[in-house]
């Protein structure tokens, strides 16, 4: 399967990393002098950028975006891009949020049906999260959590995940992002195992194409290929199964009989390595990275069974997944499973400012406390009073606007409904929808549960035909995958759904008979 790189970025750098890469230094480049520079509104479209008719506020500044995206050709390498390619087109600047929308430095209002980066769960411009932080910078800017010493808001906010994750998840490490909380799991869930006697207990189980971040552990206990071809990963002790996705897997069973077989897999390669030498398992609830893979019903249970069986920790990676994405607070509530470690991160400042945690339950902080000694092992920013304010804030909004009810018991169902409508569509082979995050699997013949020849082609050709609409969708492969604001209306759910439909008609169009 196609690992995820190359997957992340808007249809403006997907050229094949063929082209050469040019070197070029700060002198090479064209730069407009600051003195002349180009207007914004004259600036020629990029042959991907849509030709919206949309206006940007009038209190958005214009930029000089020539120039700006020389300098950024120039200076900045982005995450998952080929960045060569990019170079060449150059990057689109966004420069203002409201609600579900965004716009970019040509004007473009767009409707952004992926929340950023799954993140932005309470949606943009929220003035109360900029007073939160304005308040704590000024009165406290910043103070670290080691040396005794801690915060208000850091105190305040982990007693706040405490109340709000479910069951005796009791215990907080805060980190900056989704990826160094993994890291910090990977060697919590060992040093537990060590202090009690079972230093050969360190294997944690993934799954492949499963995502968990991008550092070195997170990459590893991540299952993506392409990551690990870069930078000799997996570290050792790190073992993967198959991921459950009965679209691609499950043959003649019904989907909840093959949860059942796909959970099983972990059974098995437990037996294989050595239930002794098990530490750990970890997944996300719903595998959004590779495509929004929701599992059975049937799955997660099964793998609490297994878990428990063995002894193995459970660790549900929810930092997609949790604050409402599914209409439950964690998906842990939604599946009906009780994880021992929760790791956190993306809504829980809605992205508006980067905060990770990890939720130990009440056995792993006990023999941490009790036998664990002294914790070798934290951040400079580990539970920085601003990003903890900001997140006690975001919470408030959350919980305040009824925002995770209302998309449990309105808006959610309602995207469900429309976007099952999609499924009629000749390119559809399956809809996969749970609260607010979902995906349309693109495939040749709809009549079977078949890929098209050339993974990827007909995704990406969608989601540009989806940018000129004005909608971000993003696509993995070729599913396109859904995860809005969760503060959506029914009428902007109306707006994603007519414009996926044009774009998918518009894909159709395009490819013609070449399916
Ligand atoms: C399930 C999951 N875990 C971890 C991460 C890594 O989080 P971050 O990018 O904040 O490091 C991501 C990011 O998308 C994710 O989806």
């Amino acid at each position: 399967m196609k690992p995820g790189l190359g997957t992340r970025d808007w249809g403006l750098g997907k050229a094949k990393a063929t082209t050469q890469k040019q070197k070029k230094t700060f002198r090479e480049i064209v730069v407009p002098s600051p003195q002349s520079p180009v207007p914004a509104s004259s600036s020629p479209k990029s042959p991907t950028q849509p030709n919206l008719t949309h206006q940007a506020p009038a209190t958005m500044p214009q930029l000089d975006i020539k120039h700006l995206q020389a300098l950024d050709a120039a200076h900045h390498l982005h995450p998952f891009n080929d960045n060569a390619a990019l170079a060449k087109k150059g990057t689109r600047i966004l420069t203002h949020g409201e609600g579900v929308y965004v716009w970019d430095a040509d004007g473009n209002k767009l409707l952004d049906a992926f929340a950023g980066l799954w993140c932005v769960n309470i949606g943009y411009g929220r003035k109360e999260l900029g007073e939160a932080a304005s308040r704590q910078m000024t009165q406290l800017a910043y103070y670290n959590s080691f040396f005794q010493c801690t915060t208000e808001p850091t105190i305040r906010l982990a007693a706040k995940l405490a109340e709000l994750t479910p069951g005796d998840l009791n215990h907080v490490f805060f980190a900056n992002s989704g990826s160094e909380a993994n890291d910090t799991i990977l060697r919590m869930v060992r040093h537990f195992w060590a202090v009690q006697g079972h230093p050969q207990r360190n294997i944690v189980i993934g799954r492949h194409n499963g995502y968990h971040g991008s550092t070195v552990a997170g990459a590893s206990l991540g299952g993506m290929k392409g990551m690990h071809a870069q930078g000799g990963l997996p570290i050792p002790d790190i073992h993967h199964i198959e991921p459950p996705f009965w679209f691609a897997d499950g043959g003649d069973l019904a989907p909840e009989a093959y949860g059942l077989v796909a959970a099983q897999r972990l059974e098995a390669k437990i037996l294989e390595l050595g239930p002794e030498r098990v530490a750990a398992f970890i997944g996300e609830p719903i595998m959004g990275a590779i495509g929004v893979y929701i599992p059975p019903m049937s799955y997660w249970p099964e793998i609490e069974r297994i878990c428990r069986k063995y002894d193995v920790l459970l660790i549900a990676d929810e930092v997609i997944c949790g604050f409402g994405r599914t209409g439950d607070w964690f998906a842990a509530q939604y599946f009906g499973f009780q994880p021992d470690i929760m790791t956190l991160a993306k809504g829980i400042t809605s992205g508006y400012i980067p905060l990770g945690a990890v939720m130990f339950n009440d056995r792993v902080s006990k023999v941490l406390m009790e036998q664990g000694g002294e914790l070798a092992h934290g951040y400079t920013y580990s539970g920085h009073p601003v990003c903890t304010a900001v997140a006690l804030e975001n919470i408030r909004i959350l919980e305040d606007e009824n925002i995770v009810g209302t998309c449990k018991t309105d808006t959610g169902p309602y995207l469900a409904q429309r976007l099952h409508e999609l499924g009629d569509h000749p390119l559809v082979g399956e809809v996969r929808v749970a609260g607010m995050v979902g995906a349309l699997e693109l495939v040749p013949d709809k009549t079977q549960r078949r890929f098209f020849s050339e993974r990827g082609k007909v995704g990406t050709l969608c989601r540009d035909m989806a940018l000129g609409n004005g909608l971000i969708l993003r696509a993995t492969n070729d599913s396109m995958l859904f995860s809005p604001p969760l503060i959506i209306t029914r009428a902007q759910i109306d707006e994603l759904i007519e414009k996926t439909r044009r774009s998918l008609d518009q894909t159709l169009a395009a490819i013609g008979t070449a399916r």
